[in-house]
């Protein structure tokens, strides 16, 4: 990595490590759930790292018991040291921070996912979870600004929806602190802002200016914060330098795309529980295998991505008994009622295309439900098509993690919509995620092309994640924590 070490202290909603019993009731831990997890994990092994997150086991709680609130000593994936400082909120006001708010109102508008005849309506129960999300920010920033007062030198970056209210909090108790904040997922465009009310809007865009930095994977994404700022708080807006002036204070506002650690998929691939699966999948595998690997969220488009393939073996019966689809989805968010339903969907577009076009041993979908990590990397080596059609994305790891480890040349199939798309599209085929037809299309398409076609995309888009990697990436967020710190000090 080519920055220097430096005391950094990253504040995400989910720790990098659970805690949980075994059956023999020892405390055990277990790998943080999710994408950003992973990805900063590479970060302990460079850097001096304090991570603030919530308690969300009731081992955690009590793990974060023990330590007074304050942080413990953990291990990293290579046994370098970091410390974790567990903020253990209100029972009830994270329940509603996370299941009423952060998911689905802010993921839900940032995903351009309501449909706005119906969605949202703020009522009582709305204020409410908002009321919430800002208790659960206030106990973040307080975390934050109780470890700032054990590290004043440490940098301070924040990640994601979760914590848009916390920056403005620190920022009053702490007016010299460095601060960053990491947007993971897309950014609409101003009109669709004013669906949430004045006050709550202004809020989170005014709290995301008290940073220094404010980060987001591509330009179309920054493009719109930016305008957001204009529009919506007044704000004074260089699109060039990409800064923004507010409350007597400037942001530098970026676009740079996460990548993937690609070591750790190296050794993955390699590994015994990969390699079983592997053969699992080779000793079923069709003579053509198309994979997406998501987590159930509507956001990823999985129900019309089912309805392409069934419109591609409508128009090509001669694939039938072929060519299958199989996808491997991470059951996610389920208790929100949101994401309840959309499972029933995907369960149920699932048996209609099966009950249409299966026949004897032969289905068309195989779908599995659960968290296999293993599983789906095994599928990533198979894989000669892969269908990332999401509705709309921050970045989209899958687009990424899978052609580096895959073994066939298999053919990408990308949403115009995901973040990601603008790096890979020259070697992509590029669909737009509502047009059924045109994914139907590019399945026939990215099933037909070439070998030598297929040779050229593949290495192409392994090329160039290799070239852009995750420390790649980590090494321009610090660069530019460094150039805004050099500001404030010049
Ligand atoms: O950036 C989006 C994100 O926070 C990812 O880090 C993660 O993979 C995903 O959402 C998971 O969300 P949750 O914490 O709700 O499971």
């Amino acid at each position: 990595m080519a920055a220097a070490r430096r005391k950094l202290i990253v504040v995400a909603n989910r720790p990098p490590v659970s805690y949980g019993r075994d059956a023999d009731g020892q405390r055990v831990e277990r790998r943080g759930q999710g994408g950003l997890v992973t990805a900063l994990r590479p970060l302990i092994a460079h850097h001096d790292v304090t991570w603030v997150a919530s308690a969300m086991s009731d081992e955690d709680r009590l793990v974060a018991a023990e330590a007074g609130g304050g942080a413990i000593d953990g291990l990293g994936r290579t046994g370098e040291l970091y410390r974790l400082r567990l903020v253990a909120h209100e029972h009830s006001a994270f329940e509603r921070f996370y299941k009423q708010f952060a998911n689905p109102v802010l993921w839900f508008i940032q995903h351009y996912l309501w449909n706005l005849a119906d969605e949202p309506s703020f009522d009582g129960r709305l204020y409410e979870a908002w009321e919430s999300y800002v208790e659960v920010n206030d106990g973040f920033a307080a975390a934050v600004v109780e470890q700032l007062a054990e590290e004043p030198d440490a940098a301070v970056w924040f990640h994601d929806y979760h914590l848009y209210l916390a920056p403005a909090v620190v920022r009053r108790a702490q007016p010299d602190a460095t601060l960053s904040h990491f947007v993971h997922i897309p950014w609409p465009a101003p009109d669709y802002w004013t669906a949430l009310p004045d006050a709550m809007r202004r809020a989170i865009h005014g709290s995301l200016l008290a940073n220094d930095v404010v980060g987001f994977h591509t330009a179309r994404w920054r493009d719109n914060f930016l305008d957001c700022a204009a529009r919506l708080l007044g704000a004074e807006v260089e699109p060039e330098s990409g800064t923004v002036e507010h409350d007597g204070r400037r942001t530098l506002v970026t676009a740079c795309p996460i990548s993937v650690d690609t070591a750790e998929f190296d050794e993955l691939a390699t590994s015994e529980e990969v390699l079983e699966r592997e053969r699992e999948l080779v000793r079923a595998r069709p003579e053509q295998l198309v994979i997406r690997v998501d987590r159930t969220d509507p956001a990823k488009n999985i129900v019309r991505g089912f309805r392409a393939f069934e419109l591609y073996l409508e128009r090509h019966p001669e694939s039938c008994g072929r060519v299958t689809m199989l996808a491997l989805l991470d059951p996610s968010r389920q208790d929100i009622p949101q994401y309840a339903a959309y499972r029933r969907e995907i369960e149920a577009v699932v048996q209609h295309v099966n009950n249409r076009f299966g026949r004897g041993e032969w289905q068309p979908i195989v779908v599995e439900i659960r968290d296999d990590f293993p599983k789906s990397v095994a599928a990533y080596k198979q894989y000669d098509v892969l269908l990332a059609n999401s509705i709309y994305d921050g970045m989209n790891l899958v687009a990424k993690e899978a052609p580096l480890v895959n073994t066939r040349d298999g053919v990408l199939i990308l949403s115009e919509n995901a973040g990601v798309d603008i790096e890979l599209r020259e070697w992509a085929l590029t669909v737009n995620p509502f047009d059924i037809a045109g994914q139907a299309d590019a399945l026939h398409e990215a099933l037909s092309l070439a070998p030598a076609d297929r040779r050229r995309r593949a290495d192409a888009i392994r090329d160039h994640v290799r070239e852009h990697d995750i420390e790649a990436w980590l090494a321009t967020q610090l660069a530019d924590l460094d150039r805004v710190s050099a500001l404030a000090s010049s």
